[in-house]
Formats: C-alpha cells, structure tokens, sequence
C-alpha cells in the first residue's frame, strides 16, 4: 500500500521505469476524464501501457476496470495522457487517487492537464457548456497531503493562491474567443461521491461560492501543485443541480452529455498544448 512513508520511494522506482521504456521525456500529464476520454484519438501513440503492467500503481478490485497509460505525441509535443483516473470513492486512498500525479513529475514533466465531468450550479450555464476551472473548494474528508510531508515534494504548507495556471487559462480564452468557441469559467467544489447531491447539497454548494461539482480532479490538483507544477483544468458541465434537472442526473446522462461536448473540449486542448 502507498503510504506518506514510502510514497517517494515507489514514485521514484515507476518513473524510472518508465523513463527506461520511453525515448523522450513528456512535456505535458494528461489526465482524460469524462469529456476528454477520445482526445486519445489525438494523440500519436507511441508506447500504450495498462495500468496492471505499470510497476506500484493502483490495483483495481473491480472487475474489468480499464485503464492505461498512453505516450505519444499531441499538437506537437510529446504527452503522457492517463486514460482512466482513480477516484477516492472507488475505495483508493488519497496517496493512490494521486500517485500519478506523483510519477510524472518525477519524470520530468511540469505541466498537468485535468478534465471532468461536474454539476452546474450556477444559474447562468445550461447541460454542455464546457467550463474553464479558475479556483477549486476541497471538500473531501481525506486530504491527499495529509501525513509526513516529504520535503523531495514539496513543502508541508502549499501557497495555493493560483491552483489554475492564469498563463494557461489566457491562452485557452484567447483562442476560444478567436475561434468563436463559447465557454464559461468557473469555481469547481470536489467532494466524495458516489451519490450524486441532493437539492440541498446543490443549493449549499452554490452558497459556498462554488459553480459547479464534481467527484475527482481537487485532490490531483493539490498534489500537482504541491510539486509545483503548472495546472489546467476543464470542465463538462453534465447536469444542473436545480428543482428541474436533478431528476434526470445518473450516470448515462453524464456520458452523454460529456461525449457531446467532448470535441470542444479536445480543440481547446490541443490548443493549449499546441501554444504553451
Ligand atoms: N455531481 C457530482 N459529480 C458529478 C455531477 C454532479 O452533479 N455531474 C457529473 N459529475
């Protein structure tokens, strides 16, 4: 198990494995969540590695759980995309959910992009805005930093005032707005899951100053800013957490919707790691 203790051990021993398989060394982690799942299309596969074969990362207990590691390039740039993320509520704990994260940067790679699927709560967005995350809320019961902090990281208390990359968010606007591309921006709250929330539990997260929700992406977020590296992340807004909507929210509905906007989603991507 992946414990604060040798958590910096076992990152370091799977980075160099893969490093000794791979001929370059990826500019960009990719973590593809629902909304980004065929960005992998994108990509120029070079080497493709499931998560079984790839030394100290995450065992699933759940039967026919996917999940690789896809090197190769986008836009022009060599990326290592994730298809497939651990999350807390599938029982992993917050080392698992984000050793990952861990792995890349000690691979050499700086910058991080993350997408999902959330929850809108803000009045203005309708089912398929795509949204910019600006700021996120922490909302889990476990935090992925919690226990010795290992200084090879990081430091124990992280300056969190920019989660989100502005540089990255800039260039992503600027080339929505030349390309006529509608978007929104917004603050993410990440909790557990697996139940998606109730009329309360979405109108409290708007009190909090949230705009939409979700069950992933927070906890990868700090780690990789724990690490210093640089963040982007992108949202699919799935569902509206209001009187009307929230009948309608199951898991079908979310692919669904994810799937439609998934093309913008993509575009803006490459976009970023084509200019950044
Ligand atoms: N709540 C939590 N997670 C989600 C939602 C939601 O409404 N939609 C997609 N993921």
């Amino acid at each position: 198990m992946l414990t604060a203790e040798n958590l910096y051990d076992k990152a370091r021993e799977t980075a160099d494995h893969l490093l000794d398989i791979l001929d370059e060394i990826p500019e960009y982690g990719i973590v593809l969540g629902s909304g980004l799942g065929s960005l992998s299309e994108d990509i120029d596969i070079d080497v493709e590695i499931p998560y079984k074969s790839v030394p100290n990362f995450p065992v699933s207990t759940v039967k026919g759980h996917k999940g690789s590691l896809i090197f190769g390039w986008l836009s022009g740039k060599y990326v290592m995309a994730m298809n497939g993320r651990f999350h807390y509520y599938e029982g992993y704990n917050m080392k698992e959910v984000t050793f990952p994260e861990r792995v890349m940067k000690l691979m050499g790679i700086n910058k991080l992009i993350v997408s999902n699927a959330s929850g809108g709560v803000n009045v203005n967005f309708k089912i398929g805005d795509v949204m910019i995350i600006t700021d996120h809320i922490f909302f889990f019961p476990e935090h992925p930093l919690r226990g010795a902090n290992d200084e090879r990281f990081g430091p124990r208390f992280v300056n969190m005032s920019e989660p989100y990359s502005m540089e990255m968010i800039k260039v992503v606007e600027d080339y929505a707005k030349n390309n006529g591309i509608s978007y929104q921006k917004g603050v993410y709250l990440g909790l557990q899951g697996p139940t998606f929330e109730t009329l309360a539990e979405y109108k409290m997260v708007r009190t909090l100053g949230a705009d939409a929700v979700g069950m992933s992406t927070v906890p990868e977020v700090i780690v990789a800013k724990h690490m210093e590296m640089e963040v982007f992340g992108i949202s699919v807004i799935t569902d509206l957490g209001d009187e009307e909507f929230i009948k309608n929210v199951n898991h079908q509905e979310v692919i669904k919707e994810a799937a439609k906007a998934e093309p913008v989603v993509r575009e803006l991507v490459r976009a970023l790691v084509e200019r950044y």
